[in-house]
């Protein structure tokens, strides 16, 4: 079921009419959807049941942050996937779970090491010898035993665009899966800490399943070494990566049935809990980015449509060439005319592009439009760009609407800044 459909030819999100919070707000904003948030992860996680899974489901925060959209997820049992300290306090404050919080990233600080064992999270991914190194260290400080994972690198073409693609050799990511043996050794020595899980994270809007088929085969392979080896393990972490449908026309993919009976096909055998870290198959098609129409400009060779919203707003299409649907909020019937653009934002290079040359309705100064497929990296991505303020986001439930992050005001984005002494 869609939680994003024309009522009375307007579009709305649940019970709420678009237009009616533009009208409140002004655009752009984004919206989120609780009851899609909510089917995704019940579909995700009634897909692992299914399958007899055991799976602790720890929702990657990185694809959007918003404490309301952490804290819908938390309320019904979801866990967190943090990477950084910001992470982690949003993850505590929305309430989840310390017991359900994975810390992951190639890169964490000392201050960041300290706080997640501060707080008693449940498991630590670590990407290097170096870091096994420096919390085993912190952790003896603190007299502390801290269980940890150690992500190894497959070296699997994920089949995804480079930017995101993350378990090749090549890629910064992870532990050489061949080096396995030698570190958990290594690990099992180290005081304070206990490699006591495996994880594996190839890569994000994976649209195919034999990637990760690979990666997860490679990796019971390597379990069973290990446990060959005297490596005592409670769990695995497989990550996140699940693709989403952007473009109407494209293939669907993989849905989190099939992605489960993958995953007992190749790691059931091993009888281990495991851990997922979704995060844009939960919120990417819950969530849409509102913005207006300021206006057209027809050239020579081109016409262009160009928004309120921005490059800085919503980066994904100039950064991964990413596809987002356009839809005007009025819907449009057998009369309506098209042409064809380039949907622009106003900042000041050419590269901030939404769309080239895509058909569209024709639209007209004010006219409102709704990008689809924004929930996931929308929002968590934005910055204030040509000193642009970040926008809001919407909450619905129902009928009923939040406004769960406020416009920046001027005085707030001024504020950021300091005029240094010598100057005054
Ligand atoms: N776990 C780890 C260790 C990750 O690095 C990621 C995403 C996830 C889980 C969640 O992956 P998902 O289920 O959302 O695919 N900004 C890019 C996506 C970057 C993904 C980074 N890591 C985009 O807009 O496409």
């Amino acid at each position: 079921m869609n939680h994003f459909d024309y009522i009375n030819h307007t579009l709305h999100v649940e019970d709420v009419a678009i237009e009616k919070i533009a009208a409140e707000i002004g655009t752009p904003f984004y919206i989120y959807s609780t009851k899609t948030l909510l089917r995704h992860y019940q579909v995700f996680s009634d897909a692992m049941k299914k399958n007899g899974l055991d799976a602790l489901i720890c929702y990657a925060v990185k694809a959007n942050p918003n404490l309301s959209v952490i804290k819908t997820l938390a309320n019904v049992g979801c866990g967190a996937d943090v990477v950084s300290e910001g992470e982690l306090r949003k993850a505590l404050a929305a309430g989840v779970p310390a017991n359900k919080i994975v810390f992951s990233g190639v890169g964490k600080s000392h201050d960041e090491i300290k706080y997640a064992i501060e707080k008693n999270i449940h498991e630590i991914n670590v990407e290097s010898y170096g870091e096994l190194e420096v919390i085993s260290q912190i952790a003896v400080n603190m007299n502390k035993q801290v269980e940890i994972a150690i992500r190894l690198n497959p070296d699997v073409d994920a089949g995804t665009h480079e930017k995101i693609s993350t378990g090749k050799k090549e890629n910064k990511f992870g532990i050489d899966m061949e080096m396995a043996g030698q570190i958990y050794a290594k690990a099992a020595n180290l005081p304070g800490i206990k490699p006591v899980s495996v994880a594996v994270h190839i890569g994000s809007q994976l649209t195919s399943l034999e990637p990760c088929r690979k990666a997860f085969s490679k990796l019971a392979e390597t379990i069973t070494a290990l446990q060959g080896q005297g490596i005592k393990l409670k769990r695995l972490d497989l990550g996140g990566g699940i693709g989403i449908p952007y473009d109407k026309n494209d293939t669907i993919p993989p849905s989190p049935d099939e992605y489960a009976k993958v995953i007992k096909e190749t790691v059931g055998h091993l009888n281990l809990p495991i851990m997922l870290e979704p995060g844009r198959m939960i919120v990417g098609n819950a969530g849409m980015m509102i913005t207006k129409v300021i206006v057209q400009k027809n050239g020579l060779d081109r016409k262009f449509i160009i928004l309120d919203a921005a490059m800085n707003d919503l980066i994904r299409p100039t950064l991964y060439n990413g596809h987002h649907e356009i839809i005007p909020i009025k819907q449009t019937n057998a009369d309506t005319q098209y042409i064809t653009a380039d949907i622009v934002g106003p900042i000041c290079e050419s590269g901030d592009i939404f769309a080239k040359g895509r058909k569209i309705p024709i639209l007209n100064i004010g006219d409102i439009v709704a990008f689809g497929s924004a929930g996931a990296y929308g929002a968590s991505m934005s910055s204030t760009y040509n000193s642009r303020r970040l926008i809001p986001e919407i909450l619905v439930d129902g009928n009923k609407f939040a406004i769960i992050r406020k416009r920046q005001t001027y005085e707030e984005l001024l504020a950021l800044d300091k005029i240094a002494a010598w100057l005054q």
